[in-house]
């Protein structure tokens, strides 16, 4: 499996103003690759995230899976590939308020209406982030962290063969991004390409590749020679 974004473009309109957002992109993720992308707040990280994810349409460019784009399936179709192949942690969360821990995190299993049963794999994963305790809760009685650990869950119960993460590690303490990021190293050795974004500089030796945002742009970045806080901050 390989995610192409090609020469990808978002032009947004906010009242009178244009905002472009993303600024033809080109990137691309295979199987069993650990990706990053920094960049200041406003650079475009997210919008790029929910292109990838079929959230958002691009103005200009292609997303591909294996050659293929999403855009030009049915509705039912693209949704029901989005929850096979990818596993989005968005910057909101997006846990819903009346449902369990347990039962959000199966969720996307349900509404890509597959065979079997999720139970054992909802339980590893629990496990495995360390929030086997938090099982019948609700989210609103979690912490900042905690929930951030049952939405990586959730991402992960469908084993996508993507995993698109927004600030995974931002509320998270340096022993918990550890954990995150150990995580995210295992499964893309398992076979899953993670593309993180981050302004956690310390999460970026991890990774195989790091790019850089700036005003909608991406560029490579040398891991070792990652500077950009000292940059102007972008002006949104
Ligand atoms: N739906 C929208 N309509 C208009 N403008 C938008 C919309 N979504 C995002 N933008 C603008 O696009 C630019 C990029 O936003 P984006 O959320 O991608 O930034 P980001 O790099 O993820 O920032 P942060 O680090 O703060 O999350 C910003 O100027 C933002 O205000
Ligand atoms: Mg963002």
């Amino acid at each position: 499996m390989k995610l192409e974004v090609d020469g990808v473009g978002k032009l947004f309109q906010r009242g009178k103003k244009e905002i472009q957002a993303v600024k033809n992109v080109s990137l691309t993720v295979s199987e069993g690759e650990f990706v990053s992308i920094i960049g200041h707040s406003g650079s475009g990280k997210s919008t790029l995230l929910n292109l990838i994810s079929g959230q958002l349409l691009p103005t200009t460019g292609k997303i591909l899976w294996n050659g293929e784009s999403i855009v030009k399936k049915r509705d039912y179709e693209a949704a029901f590939l989005r929850n096979t192949l990818i596993g989005h942690i968005p910057q909101g969360m997006g846990l819903l308020s009346n449902l369990t821990v347990f039962d959000n995190l199966q969720l996307p299993f349900y509404l890509s209406k597959r065979e079997g049963n999720p139970t054992e794999r909802a339980y590893e994963l629990l496990r495995r982030l360390g929030i086997e305790n938090l099982k019948d809760s609700y989210p609103n009685s979690l912490s900042g962290g905690e929930m951030r650990r049952v939405s990586i869950a959730r991402a992960l119960i469908n084993k996508p063969k993507i995993l698109l993460a927004d600030e995974p590690t931002s509320d998270l303490d340096p022993e918990n991004t550890g954990i995150i990021i150990r995580l995210f190293q295992e499964i893309s050795r398992e076979g899953t390409g993670v593309l993180m974004v981050t302004h956690d500089l310390s999460t970026i030796g991890a990774a195989d590749r790091v790019y850089q945002m700036s005003h909608g742009e991406l560029v490579l970045k040398c891991k070792e020679n990652i500077t950009y806080f000292h940059d102007k901050e972008d002006a949104g």
